[in-house]
C-alpha cells in the first residue's frame, strides 16, 4: 500500500472524512504553498498535501518553520460553510491537542493555537484564508508536528523552546497515524463549529495553558503590547488589560509570558 492509501485507510478506520486527493512528495517548498495552488484551481474540501521535508516551511507572523525529516508537515483544504469561520484556527488547535492527546502526550494550547508539551512547542498551525464576495471561500490549514527529529539539528536559538513526540515519550509513531489522528479530530471540530461553536471555544479553554492573569507581551504587527491576559472570548479574541487599564481584543499575534499571575 502506498503512503497516501495508508493514510486514507487509517483515517477511515477512525471514522474520519474521505480524502478526495492526497499529494505526498518527499520534499517540497511548503505544503501550504502547494495546497493554496490547488485551492485556487478549485480543488475540493479535504484535499491534503504532505511532505517528508519542507525547504521553505512557513510559520505564523512571517516566521520560518524549520522542517527537517522527522516531522509531520501537512496542509488541508477546507471550504467552510458555517458562520464562525474565525474560530477555525482555535478549532484546529483543539484538534491537534486532542490528536496528540490520543497518542498519549499531555499538551496545552497557547493562544491562538501553539501546541505545547512540557512547556515547549510540539506543534504549530498556520491558517490562511481567501475570501470572495460571498465571504470566506477556502481556508488552507497547515499543521506541523515535531515527531522524532533531533532538536540538536535545529538552529541554536530554537533548541530550548522545542520538543517532539519522541522527547515526550511517544516513539515509533508513524507519520500517517499522526496525520490520520489530526484529520479525524479536525473533522469533529469542524462539525462542532457548525452546530455548537461555543463548545469549540469551551474545548479550547479546557486545553489552554493557564496563563490567565499573567503579564504578557503580544507581538501583533510592529509594536508589542504589554498587559494582563484576561481571557479568550467567545469570538476567539485574546482579551488584554493594558497597563493604562484599557481593554484590547486581539485577533492575531504572538504571546510571550513576562510574569506569572500573582497568587
Ligand atoms: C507556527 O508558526 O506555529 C505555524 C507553523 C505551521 C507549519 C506548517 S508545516 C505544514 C504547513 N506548511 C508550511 O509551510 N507551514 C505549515
Amino acid at each position: 500500500m502506498d503512503r497516501a492509501s495508508a493514510l486514507a485507510a487509517a483515517l477511515a478506520a477512525r471514522g474520519g472524512p474521505r480524502l478526495p486527493g492526497v499529494e505526498w512528495p518527499v520534499s517540497i517548498d511548503s505544503t501550504s504553498n502547494r495546497l493554496k495552488e490547488l485551492a485556487r484551481g478549485g480543488a475540493p474540501e479535504w484535499t491534503v498535501v504532505l511532505a517528508d521535508v519542507q525547504t521553505a516551511g512557513r510559520g505564523r507572523e512571517g516566521r520560518t518553520w524549520v522542517s527537517p525529516p522527522g516531522g509531520l508537515y501537512l496542509s488541508v483544504l477546507l471550504r467552510p460553510r458555517f458562520e464562525k469561520v474565525g474560530l477555525l484556527p482555535l478549532a484546529a488547535g483543539v484538534a491537534v491537542a486532542e490528536a496528540t492527546g490520543d497518542l498519549g502526550v499531555r499538551t496545552e494550547l497557547k493562544w491562538p493555537n501553539d501546541v505545547l508539551a512540557s512547556g515547549r512547542k510540539l506543534a504549530g498551525i498556520l491558517s490562511e484564508a481567501a475570501s470572495g464576495p460571498a465571504g470566506v471561500e477556502w481556508v488552507a490549514l497547515g499543521v506541523g508536528v515535531n515527531l522524532s527529529f533531533d532538536a540538536a539539528r535545529l538552529p541554536p536559538e530554537m533548541q530550548d523552546g522545542v520538543t517532539s513526540l519522541a522527547e515526550e515519550g511517544v516513539a515509533d509513531v508513524s507519520v500517517d497515524a499522526v496525520a490520520a489522528a489530526v484529520l479525524a479530530r479536525l473533522a469533529v471540530c469542524c462539525d462542532a463549529l457548525r452546530s455548537s461553536p461555543s463548545a469549540v471555544v469551551s474545548a479550547w479553554r479546557s486545553h489552554a495553558a493557564a496563563w490567565w492573569g499573567s503579564l504578557v507581551d503580544v507581538r501583533a504587527g510592529e509594536a508589542p503590547l504589554r498587559g494582563r491576559l484576561l481571557e479568550v472570548d467567545d469570538e476567539g479574541a485574546l482579551v488584554l488589560e493594558l497597563e493604562s487599564g484599557t481593554r484590547r481584543r486581539l485577533f492575531s499575534g504572538e504571546v510571550t509570558r513576562v510574569r506569572r499571575a500573582a497568587r
